[in-house]
């Protein structure tokens, strides 16, 4: 991918940046986005319909068997070229911070340190009813397991639908975004809100912002720079860009 001149300028004056990844930044992991069609046996379910406290509440084992799923594939995952790219990206700024929606743990696998996990991380688990996490449990052969300090039912530290998001990690993701100078949305669908409003913050508040993804989003006609192609591939060419 050939990088726009300007952008390769707009990157190498850049002081602060910014970069919100999606499910498409782990696709080329092998990890299924999270519109993906699912598979085999879960291809009957809507995960929508399975990241919920209700689906939880309703069914604690099919949605702990879906998680532990998910947590095999993403263990089998390694993080790809645009993890990497990113990782490296992180040292070339005076400031880098990246927010992202995916909670497979790629980025940190990849190197990056300054990672916002806005939705929570699949590799972390948490007690339904306290909110604590927790490391190790004694195996009982209870599906899903039960909270050693209280009893209550363990579930994925992770954000489902009808939760509220993390105030921390929300706070910091917008005072990033409404603080850069160039903001990277890269492999999101940009319809999940709040994350979906962290581009046009960014843009609001005066940043160059760039999308990188296979497909058009609601974001593309009111980005700066629109690099289409899979992210394992454009984002280490921009880092090469910065190189030359
Ligand atoms: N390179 C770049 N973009 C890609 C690639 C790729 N190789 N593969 C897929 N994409 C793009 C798709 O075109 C799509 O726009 O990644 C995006 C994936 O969109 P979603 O599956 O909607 O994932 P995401 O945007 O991360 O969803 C946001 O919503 O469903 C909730 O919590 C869930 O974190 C998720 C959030």
């Amino acid at each position: 991918m050939t990088v726009p001149p300007q952008l390769i300028d707009r990157l190498k004056s850049a002081q602060r940046v910014v970069v919100l990844t999606g499910a498409g930044v782990s696709a080329e992991s092998g990890v299924p986005t999270f519109r993906d069609a699912q598979t085999g046996l879960w291809s009957k379910f809507n995960p929508e319909e399975l990241a919920t406290p209700r689906a939880f509440r309703r069914n604690p084992r099919l949605v702990w068997e879906w998680y532990e799923y998910r947590r095999k594939l993403v263990a089998e995952a390694k993080p790809n070229p645009a993890h990497t790219a990113l990782a490296e990206m992180e040292r070339l700024f005076p400031e880098f911070h990246l927010v992202t929606q995916n909670i497979d743990g790629l980025h940190q696998r990849a190197g990056s340190r300054n990672v916002v996990e806005l939705h929570g991380n699949i590799t972390r688990t948490k007690c339904f009813d306290e909110g604590t996490i927790v490391s190790n449990w004694t195996e009982t052969g209870d599906v899903p397991p039960k909270c050693p300090n209280c009893g209550g039912l363990l579930r994925p530290d992770v954000v489902w639908f009808e939760e509220p998001m993390p105030e921390k990690e929300t706070a910091l993701a917008f005072r990033f975004g409404t603080n850069c100078d160039l903001f990277f949305s890269i492999g999101t669908s940009a319809v999940v809100f709040p994350a979906a409003s962290l581009p046009f913050e960014a843009l609001e508040s005066g940043a160059t912002v760039v999308e990188i993804n296979l497909q058009s989003t609601p974001l593309t006609s009111k980005a700066h720079f629109v690099l289409a192609g899979p992210a394992g591939s454009v984002v280490p060419d921009l880092l090469k860009s910065l190189r030359i």
